[in-house]
C-alpha cells in the first residue's frame, strides 16, 4: 500500500495544520505502508500557460502526437499525475486561505486533473479513474463554517468535489476556529487529531 502525502504548509514549524497532519504520520508509521511526500512549497506545480494549454488540448483532447519539445512542457504535470496514479491512498494537508484552497494547492489539482489520465468523458457522463482509492483532506481555518457561514467554505469542500470527480472517496478533517477561538486551539487540534486517527484506523 502506497500513501501519497501532498502538503502545503507555509507556516512551517508553527503551522496548525501540520499538528493535525502529524497524527496521520504517526498512524502511518505504525502500519506496513510506503509513504511518499510531495511538499508543494518545495516542488511547485506548473500552471496552464497558453503554450502548455495548447499542448494539453492537442494531446489529451485531440489525441495528437506532439513534438518532444512541446511535450516537455507537460513534464511537470505528467510527473505529478503519475505520482498520484501510483498511490493507493492520498492525504492532503493545507490551511484555508481566503475561503478557499491556497493557490499552489489548487494548481496541483489543476495539474493532476488531466483528461484521459485521471478522468474522462463517457457516453453516460464523466468517469473518474481513481475509484476504489481513499483520500483524507486535513486542513485548518481561522473561522468556523457552519450555519449561515457555511456558504463561505470553498476549501475542504472544493477538494472533496475535485478528488471525488477523479473517483476518490474523500473524508475531510478541518480544525476550525483557530483564530476565532484562540483559547481553544489546543482542544480544537486535539479533536481534529482524534478524527484523523479514527478515519485512518478504519482505512488501514
Ligand atoms: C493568507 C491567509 C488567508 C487566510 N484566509 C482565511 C479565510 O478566508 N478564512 C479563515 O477562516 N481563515 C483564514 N486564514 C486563517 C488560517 O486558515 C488559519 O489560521 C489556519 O489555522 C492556518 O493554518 P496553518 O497554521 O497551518 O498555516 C487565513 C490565513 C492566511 C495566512
Amino acid at each position: 500500500m502506497k500513501v501519497l502525502i501532498v502538503k502545503y504548509l507555509p507556516g512551517g514549524a508553527i503551522s496548525n495544520t501540520r499538528k493535525v497532519l502529524e497524527e496521520a504520520l504517526a498512524v502511518l508509521k505504525s502500519r506496513p505502508v510506503t509513504v511518499e511526500t510531495l511538499d508543494i512549497t518545495a516542488d511547485w506545480p506548473d500552471f496552464f500557460t497558453p503554450e502548455r494549454l495548447a499542448v494539453y488540448y492537442e494531446r489529451n483532447y485531440g489525441g495528437k502526437k506532439v513534438s518532444p519539445e512541446r511535450q516537455a512542457l507537460m513534464a511537470g504535470m505528467d510527473r505529478m499525475t503519475a505520482q498520484l496514479k501510483a498511490a493507493d491512498m492520498l492525504i492532503m494537508a493545507y490551511p484555508m486561505h481566503n475561503f478557499s484552497i491556497p493557490a499552489p494547492v489548487k494548481a496541483w489539482l489543476d495539474a493532476v486533473m488531466l483528461k484521459g489520465e485521471t478522468w474522462d468523458f463517457t457516453p453516460t457522463g464523466y468517469d473518474g479513474f481513481l475509484k476504489g482509492r481513499k483520500a483524507l483532506v486535513i486542513s485548518s481555518s481561522g473561522g468556523v463554517y457552519e450555519g449561515n457561514m457555511a456558504f463561505l467554505e470553498h476549501s475542504a469542500s472544493l477538494a472533496k468535489v475535485d478528488l471525488g470527480f477523479m473517483g476518490l472517496e474523500v473524508e475531510t478533517v478541518v480544525a476550525e476556529g483557530i483564530n476565532k477561538f484562540p483559547d481553544k486551539v489546543d482542544e480544537t487540534i486535539k479533536s481534529a487529531r482524534e478524527k484523523v486517527r479514527t478515519i485512518l484506523g478504519q482505512w488501514l
